[in-house]
């Protein structure tokens, strides 16, 4: 089949785990008999240095024709001074925006063979696979008013936190039929203790849930929720969140499995797929080749899984993720004190390599769980 994607590296560690997602969809693309029309643009700091605008009108048409899209991370310091409408990130909302992605998913998986690389003991992490699923496009990263104002000493800054009826009704239905398929758990994350927004969440999270009798609703706070992700995280199925709590629980179930590198997720909802790594530009590490390409790899699986309705090529990425890890093979973030480390470039390398001989012998053996 005909696979469009346009890849939009940006800014930071971007361009270099994009890289290697390519080359890993390249792989596929030949292994399985598919064509790849891939088209590269930019977007965030590396479209404002080039165009002036951190999502250019190019950027989005590109974006609109194909039927995914790859991103890397947006945002690095030399732009953390601009005003918010053309900082890099401001490029990454409105993109989601355009895309109509309003449904983040992100799978967070205990992988045995980096058991050493999770700061939780084995006994407590062993068993994780969580999906986190965030509401992308409400809640304060939205809401209007929103203002920094006033003479300088007595600013005032504002933010609005809002929800309607219908956006939560949305995202409660893609975090239950998503439960259904999994193991029928889902946890709705609110703060309806203080928050209107919350109190509403949890009325209209319930009415959906009474559609949904096969898929045990609870609801948690936020801030206990976060305790339990650590204390007891193999007891998390689904977690539905408002964008927000969602950013911030999303990054900390990344440490909970042992390196947010790892992380892939999914934004959809619209007619177009988002699929980007949860890490962002890490700027600190950014063209030194070491970087963890994984949550840009996975990333390609949960589009070829999501957008293209290919399980046997997504499964196959997946399995070739599994051997390399299973090799040995650990970017820095995810080896220990003295052992080997390979590049980003290595690592990717090795995945399509594995992606080429699976295709050869007619896909991947072995069955790995890892997907939502
Ligand atoms: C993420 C990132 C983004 C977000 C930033 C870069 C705008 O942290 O995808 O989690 O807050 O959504
Ligand atoms: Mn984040």
């Amino acid at each position: 089949m005909q696979l469009r994607v346009t890849s939009l590296p940006g800014d930071g560690i971007g361009p270099e785990v994009i890289q290697q997602a390519r080359r890993v969809l390249e792989q596929v693309a030949g292994g399985f008999g598919h064509t790849l029309e891939l088209d590269e643009k930019e977007i965030g700091g590396a479209a404002l240095t080039k165009f002036g605008h951190p999502l250019p009108d190019g950027t989005i048409q590109a974006c609109l024709a194909s039927q995914a899209v790859l991103l890397g991370a947006v945002g690095g310091p030399a732009f953390d001074h601009h005003p918010r409408e053309i900082r890099p990130e401001a490029g990454l909302l409105r993109l989601r925006q355009a895309l109509g992605a309003y449904a983040n998913l992100r799978p967070a998986v205990f992988y045995p063979v980096l058991r050493e690389s999770s700061p939780l003991r084995e006994d407590v992490v062993r068993g994780t696979d969580i999906l986190i699923v965030r509401e992308l496009l409400g809640g304060l990263y939205f809401g209007q008013p929103r203002s920094i104002e006033g003479a300088n000493g007595s600013r005032e800054a504002v933010n609005t936190m809002r929800y309607g009826e219908a956006e939560i009704d949305r995202i409660a239905r893609i975090g239950f039929a998503l439960a259904r398929k999994r193991r029928k758990k889902l946890v709705s994350v609110d703060k309806s203790n203080v928050l209107e927004c919350s109190r509403l969440w949890r009325e209209v999270v319930t009415r959906v849930g009474s559609e949904f009798p096969d898929v045990l609703l609870s609801h948690m706070y936020v801030d206990s929720a976060a305790m339990a992700l650590v204390l007891k995280p193999t007891e998390f199925d689904v977690v539905l969140t408002e964008n927000m709590f969602g950013d911030i629980l999303s990054d900390q179930a990344g440490g909970v499995v042992g390196s947010l590198g790892l992380l892939a997720s999914a934004s959809i909802g619209g007619p177009v797929g988002l699929y980007e790594p949860v890490h962002g530009s890490a700027p600190d590490i950014a063209g030194r080749g070491i970087a963890n390409p994984l949550g840009a790899i996975l990333s390609v699986a949960l589009m070829l899984r999501h957008t293209f309705q290919l399980p046997r090529e997504a499964e196959c990425v997946e399995t070739a993720v599994m051997s390399a890890l299973g090799g040995g093979l650990r970017t820095r973030d995810l080896a220990r004190a003295g052992e080997r480390t390979v590049t980003t470039e290595e690592i990717g390398w090795q995945i399509a390599e594995f992606v080429r001989q699976a295709a050869k012998t007619g896909g991947p053996s072995d069955r790995v769980s890892v997907s939502v």
